[in-house]
C-alpha cells in the first residue's frame, strides 16, 4: 500500500457543526475539503458529537477536532482560539436554530461559538431546520442581525427534510456548499494580491 505525499495546504478551514440532522452530510464535506488539500479543523457543538461522532471528523481529517471546551487541553493541539487564529474561512454546517440565536445574541458557552467570537476571517453558514422554525420572527431576526455583521448565508433550500416535510429549511448539499467556499476563498484572494 503507498501512501500520497502531503501536499501544501491550500489554506485552513474551521468546519463547525451543530446539532441538526442535516450533520449527517457534513462528513462528506469535510472529506471533499480534505481531498483538496485544506487543512480542516473540526468544531462540534455536544449535540452535534450525537449525530456523528467526533472520531468520524477524527479519522476524516486525521487532525484538529475539537469536541469539548474543557477538555480539548490534552486531548487535541490546538485550542478553538487558537485554531480560529489563522482561519482562512470559518463554515458552520449545519447550523441549527439555537445556534443562530446564540451567535446572534453574542453568547459563548461552547467552543464553536467561542471561537466564532474570536475569528477575524469570512464566515459562511449553512442552516438546517424545520420550515416553521426558519419562518420564525425570532429565526429571521437572528440571521438578519448576522447578514448585518457581513456573515454569509447558503440556503437553507426547499426540499423534503428528513422528518418527511416539505418546506423551506433543507440544508444545500455538500457540493454546493463547496463551491460557493471555493468562491468565497478565491475572492479573498483576489482582494489580497
Ligand atoms: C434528531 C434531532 C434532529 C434535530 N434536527 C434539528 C435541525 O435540523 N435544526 C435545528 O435547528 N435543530 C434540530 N434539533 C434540535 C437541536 O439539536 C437542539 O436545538 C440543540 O440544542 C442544538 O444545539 P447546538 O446548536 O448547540 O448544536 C434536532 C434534535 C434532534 C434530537
Amino acid at each position: 500500500m503507498t501512501r500520497p505525499e502531503p501536499r501544501e495546504s491550500r489554506g485552513r478551514i474551521v468546519v463547525g457543526v451543530t446539532g441538526s440532522i442535516a450533520a449527517i452530510k457534513t462528513p462528506l464535506l469535510v472529506s471533499q475539503l480534505v481531498q483538496r488539500d485544506y487543512e480542516v479543523i473540526v468544531i462540534l457543538t455536544d449535540a452535534a458529537n450525537r449525530m456523528v461522532t467526533r472520531e468520524t471528523y477524527q479519522a476524516l481529517t486525521g487532525g484538529t477536532v475539537i469536541a469539548d471546551l474543557w477538555s480539548e487541553i490534552g486531548d487535541t493541539h490546538m485550542g478553538h482560539l487558537e485554531a480560529a487564529d489563522d482561519a482562512d474561512l470559518f463554515v458552520i454546517v449545519p447550523a441549527t436554530a439555537n445556534f443562530l440565536g446564540k451567535h446572534a445574541a453574542g453568547i459563548a458557552d461552547d467552543a464553536l461559538t467561542t471561537a466564532l467570537l474570536a475569528c477575524v476571517c469570512p464566515v459562511l453558514i449553512a442552516p438546517a431546520m424545520n420550515p416553521r422554525m426558519w419562518d420564525h420572527p425570532l429565526v429571521q431576526r437572528n440571521v438578519e442581525t448576522l447578514r448585518e455583521l457581513g456573515h454569509r448565508f447558503i440556503g437553507p433550500e426547499v426540499g423534503r427534510l428528513a422528518e418527511g416535510v416539505t418546506g423551506e429549511g433543507r440544508m444545500t448539499e455538500p457540493a454546493d456548499i463547496l463551491d460557493e467556499i471555493e468562491r468565497i476563498l478565491e475572492e479573498s484572494d483576489r482582494r489580497e494580491s
